[in-house]
Order: structure tokens, then sequence, then C-alpha cells
């Protein structure tokens, strides 16, 4: 059987360890998705096509994630219309996730979900919005992922200067024990995350047999102080992914615990 990261290469995505950016995130995704693999699960992935092959219309992501779960139903969002891909078993939405609206629309339509990927803009103020507008769409017990949690866009539109990272607001909530506020959630929607997430998963640079020895601990040591509150790191760059766990029926007694995984998938 493939794993997810043959997956990725094979069906053109950067989550995996060949194509462009090669972000690796399917080595974490490999064992965090892995009791879902067989069960009926429902997930939306938000942006579906890399940039740089516009003029090609596909969606890499959906055709992995469909290989992987292979019971799923699947639905995907993006600023593009991928309504003529044919791609079985998923369902393609067009709209903006800074539009709240648009994705109350589709929630209600393809929701709820077990899983739900954001790597669209990667642009802070609309990883707010989105994870504000759909958490009420995830079931108990799903994940949140956040891809890409090191980079913003440039264009001002989407950056919004000023707007606090998805990193601080997280690694403020689950390292620091502050609460959770931002502009663009309403007060009672920062308590319900508050009190629903049970865990945050921060997830750093891969490192592998071709990082010199000193670099790959440096990382290590750093994820480990800034985990433990011994440190406050302001480079974005140390951890890529976020990944939140909701509150399942069977953990009410569970408190937050935050993790750090490499893509390796090492605990820190
Ligand atoms: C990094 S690509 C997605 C890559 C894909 N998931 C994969 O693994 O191959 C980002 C996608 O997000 C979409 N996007 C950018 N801004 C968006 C927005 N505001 N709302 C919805 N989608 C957006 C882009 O059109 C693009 O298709």
């Amino acid at each position: 059987m493939a794993t997810l990261t043959q997956l990725a290469n094979q069906f053109n995505s950067d989550k995996g360890d060949q194509v462009r950016c090669c972000h690796r995130y399917t080595t974490l995704y490999e064992t965090i998705f892995e009791p879902y693999r067989d069960r009926p699960i429902s997930i939306l992935e938000i942006g579906l096509q890399r940039e740089t092959t516009q003029h090609q219309l596909d969606c890499p992501s959906l055709r992995m994630w469909l290989e992987f779960f292979p019971q799923a139903k699947i639905a995907g969002f993006d600023l593009t219309d991928f309504s003529e891909v044919d791609i079985p078993r998923a369902k393609t939405y067009q709209g903006d996730q800074s539009d709240a609206n648009r994705l109350r629309e589709v929630a209600e339509d393809a929701g709820p979900f077990d899983i739900i990927i954001d790597d669209g803009s990667h642009a802070s103020a609309h990883q707010q919005i989105t994870l504000g507008t759909l958490w009420p769409y995830l079931n108990p017990g799903g994940l949140f992922v956040i891809e890409d949690a090191h980079w913003q866009p440039q264009r001002d539109v989407e950056r919004r200067e000023g707007t606090e990272t998805m990193l601080s607001i997280f690694k403020r909530f689950s390292i620091y024990g502050e609460p959770i506020e931002s502009p663009y959630l309403s007060d009672e929607r920062c308590h319900e995350l508050e009190q629903d997430i049970v865990r945050c998963t921060f997830s750093h640079p891969f490192v592998d047999e071709r990082t010199k020895p000193q670099k790959r601990s440096m990382i290590r040591e750093v994820a480990r102080r800034v985990l433990k509150g011994k440190k406050r790191y302001s480079d974005q760059r140390l951890f890529k992914l976020i990944v939140l766990e909701k509150r399942g029926t069977a953990d009410q007694s569970r408190g937050l615990e935050t993790t750090a995984v490499q893509m390796t998938c090492d605990s820190v």
C-alpha cells in the first residue's frame, strides 16, 4: 500500500517530499490521520491547487486524500472554480475563505467534518475567519490543520499589516496559558475554542541526514524550550504546521496538551 508521501508525490502535491517546496507534511499526517483511514469520515480542504500550475486545472491534494481515505467523503474549497474537474467522491466549492457567509453555506451543505485542512491563502486574517466560522462544523474529536504557519503572503490586501499570526495566537494560548483573542473572532467563539481544544500540536521543520547535526539539534532544542515556555521565539520559521484537536465525547476531563513534533514525528 502506498504511503501518503508517495501519494503526494504521485499526484503532484507539495505536501510530500518531491514537488516544489517539499513541505513533507505527509510524514506527520500519516501518523495523525492513520486512526481515521478506514472510517467513513468527512474532510474539507481549503486551497486546492499549486499556484504555478493554475493553467492546468486539477486538485492534487484532493486526489491524494481520496486514495488515502478510501471511505471518506471529501469537499474542497478554493477561489478558483474546479467544478469542471471530475474527481470521484469529492465535491468542490468556489469561494473566498475571508468570506464567512460563503464558508458557512459550504459547511451547511458539506459538513460537519472530521478533518479540516486550511491550505488556502495562508494570510493570518483569513485563517482566523476560517477557523472561527468552521469550528462549529468540526465534529467532536476532529482535527483542524493550519498549514504553512511560518509564512504570510506579501500582498497587503491579504496580509492586513499588524494582524497577529496563528502561531503567535496558539503559542500564547497553549504554551503561556493566555486567552485566545482575535479581532476576527467573537468573544463567544474565542471562549468556545479555549474550552474545546484539547491538544495543540506544533510541527517544526523536517531535518534529515543532509541537515548538519549541529543545526538539527539546535532546531530540536529551541522547539523544546519554546514548548516548555522557557523561551519566547519570534522567528515564525520554527514551526510550519499547527494541528488543533477538538474535545471528543469521551474526553470531558482531558486538559490541554501541547506537543511539538518534527515532520519525522519525534515528540519533543
Ligand atoms: C498552496 S495552494 C493549495 C495546494 C494544494 N492543497 C496541494 O496540496 O497541492 C493554495 C490554494 O489556495 C487558493 N486560495 C488562495 N487564496 C484563497 C482564498 N482567499 N480563499 C480560497 N482559496 C484561496 C489558491 O487558489 C490555491 O489554489
